[in-house]
């Protein structure tokens, strides 16, 4: 039966149900944390709040950690340290940090200063053989959801809303995190574009489980508002709109992009049609040699370039849009050029990021038709002539046809390279310090020659793009 035939029936009629448990229950048996895991966190949160409350500033364990809905292995716990609503941003972030780092000296644990709407620690915590990674985050602690002063500040709300409700799902959201996981469409950072843990939780809980959810799913489509408080303030244009319980002027799925979302489509689909454990299993993409690179560039026949330059500073939530940006520009100009991408992307390593382009060719001929105005607009006719009367400044022309002047001329770039190699680069919109970066020189080399340990993953992934549920089939040999 294939996919929209399925779609299109009642899922319970066709998917077997006792295979699927059979799947969860061996599945779940790796993802719980088992008792000890449990154990340890909860003394080490602890411990970590009470270090904080004798600076009497009360605090908070917020996250999966607080609502027990992590998968085992994942140790991250994050601890919300809650300031007076009076003070200012400044005053926030100074005494925050400096609170955050008395408790990290006082575990000699190392701490990195980390910046998302405002600076938090990033605490590394030794716990025996596995260190556990800590983010002590300085927040106010406002009175509701809807009256928040930064960011960050919902994040107790919805501990609080989850605590009082996930519990008889907590097996239902870690099936479904480590799905979306396999999917590749887990986290809501900006070079994912996917689905953070708390969203996770919200569709569990609307759906009531982790296999109603996937029926509902393989049925979204793009714009798909869903508000289980039924409390929306505001209006979203995101291809999935989930209104946070606690807040109704946000939508929880700002994060995921139209791609992913059809990504967890299309893999739920996979995934009711054909229900295997390898549907919770991790893929990677084979990781190709330098020659299996050169080998397969040279097999597409396109021109591939790779722009190369230092990491401009700055945390990659920055850095990573602007490099976005960066390449949607670049790719507006060479089409301007009349050069052909056909694809494109990007990627920010620790020292050095890479715009990636590819074209259906690296050099066109010189010849450029350039088309004048009608001739009956004789004004603008007349100007178009006198530009190309002189016999050598155009290839053939002016001549007309279909009632227009038409030159053909000898093209400024018959080299994409040596048009990204050109000021003209830097006539476009560039993320802020990606331009200062470039400005300070990049290298222009094809993805053979850019082939380093540190990027050799994004190449891969690069040249073997395919979706989810193909990368599945793929490794199952389907
Ligand atoms: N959060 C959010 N929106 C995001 C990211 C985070 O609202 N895009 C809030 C949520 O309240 C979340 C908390 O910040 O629970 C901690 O974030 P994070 O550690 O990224 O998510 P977890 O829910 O803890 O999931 P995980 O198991 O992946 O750590
Ligand atoms: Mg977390």
């Amino acid at each position: 039966m294939d996919l929209s035939t399925l779609i299109s029936r009642k899922w319970f009629c066709v998917v077997d149900l006792d295979v699927c448990a059979a799947i969860h229950a061996e599945v779940l048996a790796s993802l719980r944390p088992c008792a000890e895991e449990v154990l340890r966190l909860k003394v080490v949160s602890s411990k970590i709040i009470a270090a904080v409350e004798e600076h009497g500033v009360p605090a908070m364990l917020v996250g999966s950690v607080a609502r027990g809905t992590w998968i085992s292995g994942d140790r991250d716990l994050d601890i919300f340290m809650l300031f007076p609503p009076d003070l200012t941003r400044e005053e926030l972030e100074v005494q925050g940090m400096s609170l955050a780092r008395l408790v990290a000296a006082r575990f000699s644990a190392k701490g990195v200063e980390k910046y998302a709407e405002h600076p938090y620690l990033h605490m590394i915590y030794p716990d025996g053989e596995i260190s556990l990674h800590i983010d002590l985050v300085p927040c106010y602690a406002v009175e509701s959801a809807s009256c928040i002063l930064s960011a960050v500040d919902r994040t107790p709300f919805h501990t609080r809303y989850m605590q009082e409700r996930i519990g008889p799902y907590t097996d239902d959201v870690l099936l479904f995190k480590q799905f979306t996981k396999s999917a590749g469409v887990y986290g809501s950072d900006l070079m994912t574009e996917g689905f953070s843990g708390y969203l996770c939780e919200v569709l569990i809980l609307a759906y009531q489980g982790f296999f109603n959810l996937l029926q509902s799913i393989v049925t979204w489509k793009p714009g798909f508002v869903l508000d289980i408080e039924s409390h929306q303030a505001e209006e979203f244009g995101a291809p999935l709109v989930v209104i946070d319980p606690v807040d109704p002027r946000r939508n929880v799925s700002a994060s995921v992009s139209l791609s992913k979302l059809f990504a967890c489509i299309e893999y739920a689909a996979g995934y009711l049609k054909d229900p295997s454990p390898l549907f919770f299993s991790l893929h990677s993409v084979p990781l190709l040699s330098r020659d299996e690179v050169v080998m397969q560039c040279s097999k597409r026949g396109t021109a591939l370039w790779c722009m190369v330059f230092s990491t401009p500073p700055g945390p990659a939530d920055t850095i990573v849009p602007q490099l976005r940006k960066s390449s949607e520009s670049l790719v507006q100009l060479f089409v301007r050029h009349d050069f052909r991408p056909v694809r494109w992307d990007v990627w920010m390593g620790e020292e050095r990021c890479m715009l990636l382009f590819e074209f259906m060719e690296g050099v066109i001929p010189s010849y450029r038709r350039h088309i004048g105005p009608p001739i009956s607009a004789w004004e603008h006719a007349e100007r178009f002539l006198k530009m190309y009367q002189e016999p050598f400044s155009c290839l053939s022309g002016p001549y007309i046809q279909d009632g227009r002047y038409v030159v053909e001329l000898v093209r400024r770039y018959c080299s994409v390279s040596d048009l990204i190699l050109s000021q003209e680069v830097f006539s476009v919109a560039l993320g802020k310090q990606v331009r200062v970066s470039l400005r300070e020189g990049f290298s222009l080399v094809s993805p053979g020659e850019a082939y380093a340990p540190d990027c050799a993953a994004f190449l891969s992934a690069y040249l073997q793009y395919s979706s989810p549920l193909i990368r599945l089939h793929r490794e199952r040999g389907v």
